[in-house]
């Protein structure tokens, strides 16, 4: 064997380095704690991105999943799968959309990309309005309608999209009158972009021109949905009923699961949509212990309570720019001399936030968290914003 070819075995396969990491290993996790391999404890704000709902590691949910596959952990789309049916009915109930459809599938990107497509299926168009700032995942056609050029490839670009800046109900109309739009996708709470609420008057806006001109309102849930905004969608706020609903997170506390509940109005046809994985018996069993929990313990209830408890409270402390976000989807806006709390609060402190750019700490903790894990947190961040305060990382 030439020196080479030994060399070459003995090298082993890296991970392909795509994200900057913080030199932390989780080893256990419960309700919104988690603990380092050293056996440090974290408070966990951040939820691994939105993703916890009803808390780490939750006994009904690891004995739901436990028990499923037990019995059957996969099988494909071609059978009946009663859990499906079970989950539509129940995410009918508590979303207050009883007579939607339901298909399911794995991701938030996934959810959008076929809610893109279902509308223009719909309406045989082919044009999509899309937001300033927005994010909608990394697959073709949601990441060509989501407002960062850096992660569009050449081969997702289209001119199909047409991007608006938020909340501008003119330049809404406008594009409706020069355009054949197809659908119109839309955050309720941006999350990505920074923690921008969309008002009443524009989601309504929205739903008149889809109204007026055929068009398909979608609203995407995937991070502000799921309850986190003390409504089950955040769309729920402005009163307004979208055609399609994509969603993922927090239906799974964790378990990749991603969905979109679509109106009446569109009707299926066989092979429209399909998957492989999609709504597969052991993701649909911890979708179900999420939303059985959610409903048996009040969560969207409490995601408000808490959620305005933690805004007014952040809201009378110094040197914050502004404070925005309804219910647990929470930013806070510093000034470019504070760009170290957030590290300060995880190395310090010992607590998991996001962030979002420039210099937003973004709070997406698990819908069940107490008001005295709130207070732990206001503890830490007014200690870090009090003035005269060196940085400490
Ligand atoms: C609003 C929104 N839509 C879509 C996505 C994409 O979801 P996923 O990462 O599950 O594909 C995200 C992820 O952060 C999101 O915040």
């Amino acid at each position: 064997m030439c020196l080479s070819a030994f060399v070459a075995k003995k090298e082993k396969m890296k991970l392909f380095d795509v994200y900057p990491l913080n030199d932390i290993v989780i080893k256990k996790a419960m309700g919104s704690y988690v603990w380092d391999d050293k056996g440090e404890r974290y408070l966990d704000l951040y939820g691994g991105h939105a993703v916890i709902s009803i808390g780490h590691t939750h006994p009904h949910y690891v004995k739901r999943i436990e028990d499923q596959l037990h019995q059957v952990g996969f099988y494909s789309n071609s059978i009946k799968i009663p859990l499906q049916v079970e989950l539509a009915e129940k995410l009918g109930k508590i979303s207050g959309k009883k007579d939607y459809q339901l298909f399911l599938c794995n991701s938030g990107a996934e959810a959008n990309e076929n809610a893109l497509k279902l509308a223009s299926f719909y309406n045989g168009r082919k044009k999509i309005i899309a937001f300033k700032k927005a994010f909608h995942g990394r697959t073709s056609l949601a990441v060509a309608a989501t407002d960062n050029p850096n992660i569009v490839a050449p081969v997702n670009e289209t001119d199909n999209i047409i991007f608006l800046p938020f909340n501008d109900e003119d330049a809404l109309e406008t594009a409706f009158k020069q355009n054949e739009i197809s659908s119109v996708i839309v955050e309720g709470i941006q999350g990505v972009g920074g923690i921008n609420i969309a008002t009443n008057s524009f989601l309504k806006k929205i739903r008149s021109l889809c109204d007026e001109y055929n068009a398909v309102y979608i609203a995407d849930s995937v991070q502000c949905g799921y309850g986190r905004s003390g409504k089950f969608y955040s769309h729920d706020l402005a009163e307004v009923d979208a055609d399609i609903y994509s969603m993922a997170k927090g239906m799974g506390n964790g378990f990749p699961i991603g969905a979109i509940s679509i109106s009446p109005k569109i009707q299926p046809k066989h092979f429209m949509l399909g998957t492989t994985f999609g709504g597969n018996h052991l993701a649909c069993a911890a979708a179900l212990a999420v939303l059985e929990v959610i409903e048996k313990d009040d969560l969207i209830n409490n995601a408000k309570k808490v959620g305005d408890y933690l805004t007014e409270e952040l809201k009378k402390l110094p040197n914050i720019m502004e404070v925005r976000g309804r219910g647990l989807m929470i930013g806070i806006q510093l000034p470019e001399e504070l760009n170290m709390v957030k590290k300060n609060l995880l190395f310090k402190h010992k607590i998991f936030t996001g962030e979002a750019k420039p210099n937003v700490i973004r709070l997406l903790p698990a819908l069940n968290i107490t008001k005295t894990e709130a207070d732990i947190f206001l503890q830490a961040i007014k200690t870090e914003l009090s003035p005269g305060l060196t940085p400490h990382v």
